[in-house]
């Protein structure tokens, strides 16, 4: 039994993993120290909260966390090398996008920033004295990248003795905070000391036998199978939404009727406009592309099949709103509500509100953007030709349709006779999320249009 009281860890990569990874861990452990490292200064300083910058990542419940610790065992530092030539942990939370160049461009994942800390951490363990480390794999990675990492870790004459570890990360965006506070499962694979050592970090407050410990590679493969599995339920309840759209049953009440179904379960049965961020797509295209790796393209085209299906449900949306205008939206005014990719996030990642406000520019209509949280620059950045308004009613104010993209609660709370007095008529509402009651704003006077259920 390993106790994490005073070890010293260092994390590798301060983002959405990284950052509320070790606020929560450093929580909960107040006498070891957490360091997390980055290569990026504007998000370290924001991290430490410099010129009363916001957290890098808006997470509800983490401001309150990081602010807690920082300063006494959880510090955020551009100082890779001292970090990890004073850890016994080191935490790889780097980014691993998918690859754009080269053999598996569109679809392999992009292994260089993990290679490129492999590498750091050898450099440092050959100058520094270091003993024995544990380098965790935080990152989402193909199954058997810990191999490469352990035969980077050894190449050439290191003083130190590496054991690598799979610990992926299965927090969702915008819940963050209370999934690493209350997880599903911890999950751990690789040597059983090593193992039994990462496991004390959370020893603390997650349960015996919600940590999970397995070998190195069913680790690596779990964590992209269970992102497939999730997708694969949204694509699945996305198909069936058109199928509704055609035939007039009502897809709120197929999923409801399906997800009863103990062995099916509620969860993840919401059907939208297709599902973003900077995973799902991303980890099943690793996927595909390890299929095809090892020659197994049936299930290569399964899987694959789950992406088309998103693209297809996007493409399906913003079609459906020029059809409904009369089949132009030239030179109208659309107001797009949301730009998150989900509610509770600033991350625009994979955002299907991208997709959609470039599908209607391409349409040459006046796209308005309005988020809560997402800043105005990032929204001009992937979208230029959209103008940004600072609200909802700003944006609807003039305009033939509101689109509905990220479901944030504050558009379900609208004064819907206000917008509608306020818009161009005939108003429509495109509702991507199914959040709003398409009964009652039709009584208002719009022409309301949901995700597999028209009223
Ligand atoms: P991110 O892009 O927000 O953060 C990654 C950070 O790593 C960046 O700040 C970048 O500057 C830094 N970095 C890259 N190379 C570096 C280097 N050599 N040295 C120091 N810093 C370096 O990414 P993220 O969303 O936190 O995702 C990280 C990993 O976790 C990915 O593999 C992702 O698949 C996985 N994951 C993400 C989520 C999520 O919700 N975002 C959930 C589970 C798993
Ligand atoms: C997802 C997984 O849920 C996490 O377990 C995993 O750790 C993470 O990916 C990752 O590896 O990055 P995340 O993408 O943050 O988390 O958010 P989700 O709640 O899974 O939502 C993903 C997308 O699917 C969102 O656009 C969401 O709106 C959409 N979605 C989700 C639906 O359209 N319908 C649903 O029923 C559920």
């Amino acid at each position: 039994m390993f106790y994490a009281a005073r070890m010293r860890i260092c994390c590798i990569g301060a983002g959405y993993v990284g950052g509320p990874t070790m606020a929560v861990m450093a929580a909960k452990n107040p006498k070891a120290t957490f360091t997390v490292v980055d290569v990026n200064p504007s998000r370290i300083d924001a991290w430490n909260g410099k010129k009363k910058a916001e957290l890098p990542v808006y997470e509800p419940g983490l401001k309150e966390i990081v602010e807690a610790q920082r300063g006494k065992n959880l510090f955020f530092s551009t100082d890779v090398e001292k970090a990890i030539a004073e850890a016994e942990i080191i935490f790889m939370s780097v980014n691993t996008p998918t690859k754009t160049y080269g053999v598996g461009a569109g679809k392999a994942a992009d292994l260089r920033f993990v290679e490129t800390c492999a590498r750091k951490i050898a450099e440092v363990a050959k100058v520094k004295k270091s003993g024995h480390k544990i380098v965790v794999e935080k990152s989402t990675l193909p199954v058997r990248t810990a191999e490469s990492i352990r035969r980077i870790l050894e190449s050439g004459s290191t003083k130190g003795k590496f054991s690598v570890v799979s610990n992926p990360e299965f927090l969702a965006e915008g819940t963050a905070i209370n999934d690493l506070l209350n997880p599903d499962r911890v999950l751990i694979g690789g040597e059983k000391e090593a193992v039994e050592k990462v496991a004390s970090l959370y020893a603390s407050w997650v349960p015996n036998q919600n940590i999970i410990r397995t070998n190195v590679w069913s680790s690596e493969l779990s964590k992209l199978a269970a992102n497939a599995f999730l997708a694969q339920r949204v694509s699945s309840i996305n198909a069936i939404s058109e199928l509704c759209e055609a035939t007039g049953a009502d897809v709120e009440e197929v999923a409801r009727a399906v997800g009863l179904d103990s062995r099916i379960g509620p969860k993840f049965l919401k059907a939208s406009v297709g599902f973003g961020g900077s995973c799902f797509q991303k980890d099943i295209l690793n996927l595909v592309y390890l299929c095809e790796h090892f020659g197994l393209h049936e299930v290569a085209q399964y899987w694959e099949q789950v992406v088309k299906m998103n693209a297809h449900q996007r493409v399906r949306f913003s079609r459906k709103i020029v059809k409904k205008l009369f089949d132009t939206v030239s030179g109208k005014r659309i107001a797009v509500l949301g730009f998150a990719f989900k509610k509770n996030t600033n991350d625009t990642r994979e955002s299907p509100a991208i997709y959609v406000a470039r599908d209607l520019i391409a349409e040459e209509a006046q796209v308005v953007i309005y988020d809560p949280k997402v800043e105005a620059a990032k929204i001009s950045e992937l979208v230029p030709a959209a103008k940004v308004a600072k609200s909802a009613i700003e944006a609807v104010t003039g305009a033939h349709a509101l689109v509905i993209c990220t479901e944030w609660d504050e558009f379900k709370d609208l004064d819907y006779k206000k917008v509608y007095e306020v818009m161009a008529k005939p108003a429509f509402v495109f509702d991507g999320r199914n959040i709003l009651n398409l009964k009652a704003l039709k009584k208002i006077g719009f022409e309301v249009y949901g995700i597999g259920r028209d009223v």
